[in-house]
């Protein structure tokens, strides 16, 4: 291991400060290099000594600002020269963050490295806007997806589709915002009922939060009318029916901000 040196990968939380939890304060208080991801609260940084070094490392849709074998290589470089480097990352390092590449390569280059978990936008935003993933007598499961992969955008598969057509679970899915005319078309071909409750949530935790629901059928189309834009997390089963926990659930139709 490297002498002094360590790499610990923080989950920001989904977007307000104040979802950091308090072990990740402490480790970018005691950093002396943050890298960081583009969906951070980056107020959480306006009280780092002058010492530290900050490296916005945030990719933006479609364009990549420095490639992961670059992130990591960075994140050695530092540690190797002895630095506590925090690897500042939205959500959960984790959940689609590719936190597992970054911490693989720390192993292999015989850096210390530990983990702080992060409050993840698969469950905090939905909670959010009031949209429970796993509500007793609606859903007792749920299942997360990305309808991005390395392959690009994917329709869901089997099991995915299944949460949906069952009814057996809460479909969570993350980076679907493009690919969901793709999803929409997907779930109704493989028998899903157009009035599956959907609930679009983007932005959440920040102060431009805004929550959507529709839908099925009508998901893609009600998205493209109201501009909904990454990041958003959508939600697709009964408990994402408006009125739900009012106890007034009907289908509902409408861009909501704040929710
Ligand atoms: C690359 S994934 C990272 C997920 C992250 N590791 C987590 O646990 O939340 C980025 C996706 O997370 C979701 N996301 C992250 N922050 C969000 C937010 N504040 N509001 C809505 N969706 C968010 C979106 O689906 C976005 O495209």
């Amino acid at each position: 291991m490297t002498a002094g040196g360590h790499v610990t990968l923080v989950g920001a939380g989904p977007g307000a400060a104040d979802l950091l939890t308090y072990r990740a304060w402490r480790a970018v208080a005691r950093a002396d290099v943050v890298v960081h991801d583009r969906l951070v609260p980056v107020e959480v940084l306006d009280d780092l000594g002058e010492h530290v070094e900050v490296v916005d490392v945030g990719k933006a849709p479609g364009r990549h600002k420095v490639p992961q074998d670059g992130i990591n290589a960075l994140l050695v470089r530092h540690a190797r020269a002895g630095r506590r480097v925090v690897r500042l990352k939205g959500g959960d390092p984790f959940v689609f963050g590719r936190g597992g590449e970054e911490y693989a390569a720390c192993v292999a280059a015989g850096v210390a490295v530990d983990v702080v978990p992060g409050v993840s936008s698969a469950l905090a935003v939905p909670a959010l806007a009031g949209v429970p993933v796993t509500h007793r007598g609606t859903t007792t499961a749920f299942h997360v997806v990305t309808a991005h992969t390395r392959a690009g955008e994917q329709e869901l598969d089997d099991v995915a589709a299944g949460c949906v057509t069952q009814r057996a679970a809460t479909l969570v899915i993350l980076m679907g915002v493009s690919a969901l005319p793709a999803i929409v078309t997907r779930l109704l071909d493989a028998g899903a009922s157009p009035d599956t409750p959907v609930a679009i949530v983007e932005r959440g935790s920040t102060p431009d939060q805004r929550v959507t629901r529709v839908g099925l059928d009508l998901a893609a189309k009600r998205a493209d009318e109201l501009g909904v834009r990454a990041p958003a997390v959508i939600v697709i089963g009964d408990v994402a029916a408006h009125g739900l926990l009012e106890g007034t659930s009907d289908r509902g139709d409408v861009g909501d901000p704040r929710g």
